[in-house]
């Protein structure tokens, strides 16, 4: 089997809210797509093999600079690896449908992950790829979620009333990398793909499409490593976890 990933790194970052793209934001010495990069490709399923392809979705202004920065990557890490850097969309989903029109042939197997989960760590990639590998079509990493969650209805200004709680037993918080055989992937992107122009209507992961599609997706154990970077204490957490980890 031949596996591709996906790494998207073309979003603004707006919640982050620095002055450049998140995904090229530095931490613990290198950019955050850097170090998703080389997770993705330090990872060896069981049967030996690792990601063959390497697709970037980089925001437009920043194609030279993260095609620069991944070759650098791609060098180090040794192996024969094809890397793609292209332009993304408007929302994460249209990032990966752009991504995934690079995808050569004889890939079946695609990850899709995120660079803003930079510290995902190779054995998480591997897990995925080994449930994909063991004949299922679409999986994703989940950690059981510690809050409670109520579902509530829309408010009157002071506050919104609970409807109900949700019995968290049954509920997990998805990460990336997901994995996906390519076909059910591609025939996901290509039924959803008239909501994805629109933050409100696109989905916000692939395992969403693949639902929606009708296909079954597999949760495997996930890792709090895997954590995503999205607000400024994000970043400070990822900071500090990586200097204390580094001791
Ligand atoms: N992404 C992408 N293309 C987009 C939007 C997002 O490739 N049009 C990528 C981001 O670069 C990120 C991942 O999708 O790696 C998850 O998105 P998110 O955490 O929301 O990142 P941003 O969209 O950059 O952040 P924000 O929503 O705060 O602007
Ligand atoms: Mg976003």
């Amino acid at each position: 089997m031949t596996i591709a990933a996906v790494l998207t790194a073309a979003g603004s970052g707006t919640r982050l809210g620095l002055d450049v793209p998140k995904a090229v934001v530095a931490v613990a010495g290198a950019p955050l797509v850097v170090h998703a990069a080389r997770a993705l490709l330090a990872a060896r399923a069981s049967d030996g093999s690792g990601v063959a392809q390497l697709v970037v979705t980089a925001p437009a202004a920043l194609l030279d600079e993260v095609a620069a920065l991944l070759g650098e990557v791609v060098d180090a890490a040794a192996t024969d690896v094809r890397l793609d850097v292209v332009g993304g969309g408007r929302t994460r989903q249209e990032s990966v449908a752009a991504g995934l029109a690079e995808l050569v042939d004889d890939v079946d197997v695609v990850l899709v992950h995120d660079a803003a989960r930079p510290f995902a760590p190779p054995e998480l990639v591997a897990r995925v790829v080994d449930a994909v590998h063991a004949g299922h079509a679409a999986v994703v990493p989940g950690l059981p979620v510690v809050d409670t969650v109520k579902r509530v209805a829309a408010g009157d200004g002071t506050g919104r009333p609970v409807v109900t709680t949700v019995p968290r037993a049954d509920l997990v918080a998805v990460q990336t990398p997901q994995g996906f055989d390519r076909a059910v992937l591609e025939r996901a992107h290509a039924v959803g793909s008239g909501l994805g122009a629109h933050e409100a209507t696109a989905a916000s992961d692939d395992a969403g499409l693949v639902e929606a599609a009708g296909v079954t997706v597999w949760v495997v154990p996930g890792d709090e490593r895997a954590a995503k970077v999205t607000t400024a204490r994000d970043l400070h957490v990822a900071q500090a976890l990586r200097t204390t980890e580094a001791r």
